[in-house]
């Protein structure tokens, strides 16, 4: 019989990582700088610092001074391997997480990373998590020495890989196959998905967009306004015929990018409309039509712009609530919502 406080919600990845709660904020492309990391993490989750989002090894290491001036609780570095207009190297952010120490966790996305790398990070004792979009990817990952692996479905905002698999496919057949613990990923806002992934046999689970339409989010407010104003049908993907399908929110230079992938136009077109400079203006500036901007099939459900800690907090007692409820067989009113 399920009792509430009985720590329902201990899992292999709270322990791995030592966070209070099984939640882990993605890292998201200028967004999860020094600040809003250290507001996930200090939230009981585990905020991730995005390296990509920082052009030189100087202000990277700048960055991760500052985080650890923020906070005291664990937290992540994301080592970006997709394909890039300007490729990272990622060699520079390595030796800063080694240089600067106090890294825990290093986690990878994209491609698979060269295995010097990964030796590297291993030998300084560093936890290993990677965001894989098949049940492939993520054996593979495993045999590769990772610690954890988050499976990430197409519901959700960002790189969802080619294939459109969803998690809750994914997820038990990772938790079949895998001794690592698995984190679940894509389309989850609040408690019902939390609730929802732990039953699929995950250890934990990772947010993106909930958390980009949060208090404490860098982005404009009327972006704000306007991204809780859509629903579950306000997604569409792009740059699939480059073979980086991306999930984002439905507005203009989204409809004008996938009409310019249908009409079978040069990449040196498209990449204006997609351009990573557009974006970050859009979320300085707040034109909510200036550039593409990653976004979940979730918005749906996602209804107010709160704090951090409430988002987090509040995913934590509708997830135990939920199991209560479950444990003492009434299924009436799950109906709360982010
Ligand atoms: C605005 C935004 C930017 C993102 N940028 C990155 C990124 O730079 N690297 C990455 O691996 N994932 C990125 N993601 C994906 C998230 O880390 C996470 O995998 C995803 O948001 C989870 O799905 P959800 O949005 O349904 O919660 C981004 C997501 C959002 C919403």
């Amino acid at each position: 019989m399920y009792e509430r406080g009985r720590d329902l919600l201990k899992t292999r990845i709270t322990e791995l990582f030592g966070i209070e709660h099984p939640i882990i904020g993605g890292c998201m492309q200028w967004i999860t700088g020094p600040e809003f990391t250290a507001a996930v993490s200090n939230a009981g989750a585990l905020g991730i610092m995005s390296s990509a989002m920082f052009p030189t090894q100087e202000g990277f290491r700048d960055a991760l001074r500052e985080l650890k001036g923020l906070t005291d609780k664990p937290f992540a570095v994301n080592l970006n391997l997709f394909p890039a207009l300007r490729p990272m190297d990622n060699e520079l952010y390595l030796d800063a997480i080694l240089g600067e120490g106090g890294v825990g966790i290093v986690e990878t996305s994209g491609s698979r990373p060269p295995a010097e790398l990964l030796s590297r990070l291993k030998e300084h004792g560093i936890l290993l998590m990677h965001k894989c979009t098949s049940v492939h990817h993520a054996v593979v990952a495993e045999e590769m020495g990772y610690d954890a692996v988050t499976v990430f479905g197409s519901e959700g905002g960002g790189h969802i890989g080619n294939a459109g698999l969803t998690f809750l496919s994914m997820v038990p057949r990772c938790v079949d196959l895998l001794k690592i613990p698995v984190i679940a990923a894509g389309g989850i806002a609040d408690g019902r998905g939390l609730a929802a992934a732990l039953a699929l046999g995950a250890q934990g689970v990772l947010i993106g967009t909930r958390l980009l339409l949060s208090e404490e989010s860098p982005i404009h407010d009327d972006l704000k306004s306007r991204m809780l104003a859509a629903c579950e049908t306000d997604t569409v993907t792009v740059l699939g015929t480059v073979h980086n399908t991306l999930r984002v929110w439905k507005n203009p230079a989204a409809e004008k990018t996938a009409e310019l992938e249908a009409a079978g136009a040069a990449f040196e077109e498209i990449i204006k409309v997609v351009a990573g400079s557009l974006t970050r203006n859009m979320f300085e500036m707040g034109d909510p039509d200036a550039g593409i901007v990653v976004c979940s099939q979730d918005i749906g459900i996602i209804n107010e712009i709160r704090p951090v800690s409430e988002i987090i907090g509040g995913m934590v007692e509708e997830a135990e609530a939920i199991a209560g409820r479950l444990a003492a067989g009434d299924l009436s009113d799950v109906q709360e919502g982010g």
